[in-house]
């Protein structure tokens, strides 16, 4: 890899060519990389052949075309399927898995890589297809310190790099715990606009005029709140939560609303209980 010039094209390969796979190769192209692809089911990579890919007839050949594979598959299954035949042909050679997955898997992967050889980072997208290349698209690695000073110059084309520590699971973590907020956000929106059309309020009105401001008003002290001690804010005052949030459980069941859509009120219903009965009221 000829990561120490100011040479901008490197020779890059990509396997995996779904959804986010092309979006990666495509981004490298469009930054003047020398890419080569692979994927399982051939005819995947015909847009970016015409774009100056190369497509490699088998995965061997594609990881000896270039001193970086990029890796963009479904599943941590489909990414040991797909490397353990040929990772001796790896060595020697760095490997960027952005294959979601868990923390573990990350490790385990890292591990493997590294008895043979193979420098690697691991890395969580945070973004989807359309994004990857654009401004706001980010993707996390983690992994040795000096590898992602060298390899983040070579991959920023697809998103800004941000290295969030040297254990290889941490990207994982990172982005699994990252999503866990947005599902966090996701499931709450969801369940308040249930709840108005349940009891025959406008929804559009009320997602415009009250929740959309109410949500950017809230986040960044929710975001700033989320804890890891059983202590929650003073101003909180958590007994007064928890009754709110009881309200509002009775609230969602006289309308109706499905009790499986308010999990995020018993989470925290049990946070505020716990809270309180720590002593941390106001
Ligand atoms: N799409 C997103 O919005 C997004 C966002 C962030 C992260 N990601 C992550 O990026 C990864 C890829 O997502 P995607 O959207 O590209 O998924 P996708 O469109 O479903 O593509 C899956 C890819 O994995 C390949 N594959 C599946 N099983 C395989 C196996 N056993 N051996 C070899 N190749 C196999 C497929 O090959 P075939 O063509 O042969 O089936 C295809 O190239 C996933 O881990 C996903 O979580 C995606």
């Amino acid at each position: 890899m000829n990561m120490n010039t100011n040479t901008i094209t490197e020779r890059i390969t990509v396997l995996g060519l779904g959804a986010m796979g092309r979006a990666l190769a495509g981004a490298l192209l469009a930054a003047g990389h020398d890419v080569t692809v692979w994927n399982r089911t051939p005819g995947k990579a015909d847009g970016l052949v015409a774009r100056g890919a190369r497509s490699a007839p088998s995965v061997a050949e594609a990881v000896e075309a270039s001193p970086l594979t990029v890796v963009c598959l479904l599943n941590n299954a489909s990414v040991h399927e797909t490397l353990e035949p040929v990772v001796g042909k790896l060595a020697g050679r760095t490997l960027v898995n952005l294959t979601s997955g868990s923390a573990q898997q990350a490790r385990e992967l890292a591990s493997l890589l590294g008895e043979h050889g193979v420098r690697s980072l691991a890395g969580g997208i945070m973004a989807v297809p359309p994004m990857v290349g654009t401004e706001g698209a980010v993707i996390l690695y983690s992994g040795e310190r000096d590898l992602f000073d060298q390899v983040a110059p070579v991959l920023s084309p697809l998103a800004r790099p941000h290295w969030v520590g040297e254990d290889p699971g941490f990207a994982a973590l990172y982005d699994r715990a990252a999503l866990s907020g947005m599902y966090g956000i996701s499931a709450g929106a969801i369940h308040a606009v249930k709840l108005i059309h349940a009891e025959g309020g406008d929804v559009e009105t009320f997602k415009r005029e009250v929740l959309a401001p109410w949500m950017e008003l809230t986040l960044p002290l929710m975001v700033a709140g989320a804890v890891v001690s059983e202590e929650v804010p003073e101003e909180y005052n958590a007994d007064m939560q928890a009754v709110g949030l009881e309200t509002m459980l009775a609230t969602s069941a006289a309308a109706g609303v499905p009790d499986e859509l308010a999990g995020h009120l018993r989470a925290s219903l049990w946070v505020m209980r716990r809270a309180a009965q720590a002593g941390q009221v106001a």
